[in-house]
C-alpha cells in the first residue's frame, strides 16, 4: 500500500536526487529466471545436450543477466566463458549470479554490441537477441562463423505460428512486419543454409510464454498496486496497457518461439565456413 513513510527519500537519495520509490524499469525482468519464454526444465534439457560435446569455451550473444551460460558454465566444470550484452545492469546481475553458482572466475561479462564480436567457442548462445545482427538469416551467419569445428550453437528466435494479417500485425509493435520472422520451417531452413543442422527443433509452450508476459508485467503491477499515488502511475500504467494489450490482441497465439540445437555440417562447409 502507498503510505506517508514510503514517499520518504533516505538522505544519500534526496543527495543523489534519486527516487527510492521509482517503479521498476521497463523489461527489467526482476521477477525472471531468464529473460525469454523458456522454462527450468527446457534449460535443463538445452544444457544436458549442449554439454555432451564436452565444450571449453561458450560465448553467449546478447546474454541479458547470463542465467543459461552460468548454468552452463556450472554444467561443463573447467569451460570458460563470455557473455555479451549492450544492457550493463543485466550484466551486473549476471556476476552476481556467477558468484552465487561458483562459476565467477570462469566468466566475462561485457558490455557491448554482439556483432563485432569474432572469437569462435566450442558452444554459441543467441537467444532473443537475433536482433543484434538484424536479421534470422544474418545471425545465422555470422553466429555460423562463431561456432569452432564440432562446435553447437542453441539459437532460440521467434517465427510466425501462421502468416500474420495486416489486422494481427496492427496490434503488434510498431513497425512490425510479415518479413520480421518465417514459419518455423523457414527457420531451420535458414539455419541449414548457413551451414548447421538441427540436432533439436522445439518451441515455446504456452505456458512459458504466460510465464514469460506475466513475469515481466508483475513486476510494475505490483509497483502499481502499491503505489498508485506516485507521479508516474499513469505512465506506468499507460505502458503496462500497451504491452498487454501486444501480447493478448497481437503476439498470442500468432508469436512462436523456437530453440534451435545446431551443429556445423562441416561436410558441406569444410570446417567452419
Ligand atoms: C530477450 S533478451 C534475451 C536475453 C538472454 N539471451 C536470455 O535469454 O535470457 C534480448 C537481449 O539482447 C540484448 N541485445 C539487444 N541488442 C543487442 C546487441 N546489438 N548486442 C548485444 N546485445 C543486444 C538485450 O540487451 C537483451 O538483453
Amino acid at each position: 500500500m502507498d503510505d506517508g513513510t514510503e514517499h520518504t527519500a533516505s538522505q544519500s537519495d534526496q543527495h543523489s536526487g534519486a527516487d527510492p520509490l521509482a517503479p521498476p524499469p521497463e523489461g527489467q525482468g526482476g521477477l525472471l529466471t531468464y529473460n525469454s519464454p523458456l522454462s527450468e526444465a527446457r534449460a535443463r534439457s538445452l544444457i544436458t545436450t549442449a554439454v555432451t560435446h564436452h565444450p571449453r569455451t561458450v560465448v553467449d550473444l546478447g546474454c541479458g543477466w547470463g542465467r543459461l551460460l552460468v548454468d552452463v558454465l556450472a554444467a561443463a566444470p573447467g569451460a570458460t566463458g563470455v557473455g555479451i550484452d549492450v544492457h550493463g545492469p543485466d550484466l551486473e546481475r549476471g556476476r552476481t549470479l556467477a558468484e552465487r553458482s561458483g562459476v565467477a572466475d570462469r566468466v566475462t561479462f561485457v558490455t557491448g554490441e554482439a556483432e563485432p564480436y569474432r572469437d569462435a567457442a566450442d558452444l554459441v548462445i543467441n537467444i532473443g537477441a537475433f536482433q543484434a545482427y538484424r536479421t534470422p538469416a544474418q545471425a545465422l551467419g555470422a553466429l555460423r562463423e562463431l561456432v569452432n569445428p564440432g562446435g553447437r550453437l542453441i539459437f532460440g528466435a521467434e517465427f510466425w505460428e501462421h502468416p500474420p494479417t495486416d489486422a494481427e500485425l496492427a496490434h503488434l509493435w510498431e513497425g512490425t512486419t510479415a518479413e520480421d520472422c518465417t514459419d518455423l520451417a523457414g527457420l531451420v531452413d535458414l539455419a541449414v543454409a548457413a551451414g548447421f543442422r538441427p540436432v533439436r527443433t522445439e518451441t515455446v509452450t504456452r505456458t512459458e510464454w504466460e510465464e514469460y508476459e506475466s513475469g515481466h508485467m508483475a513486476e510494475r503491477e505490483l509497483w502499481l498496486a502499491a503505489h498508485p499515488g506516485h507521479p508516474q502511475a499513469d505512465e506506468v500504467r499507460s505502458a503496462l496497457d500497451s504491452q498487454r494489450s501486444i501480447w493478448l490482441r497481437g503476439h498470442r497465439d500468432l508469436l512462436g518461439f523456437a530453440y534451435l540445437t545446431l551443429v556445423g555440417d562441416e561436410a558441406r562447409t569444410g570446417g567452419r565456413a
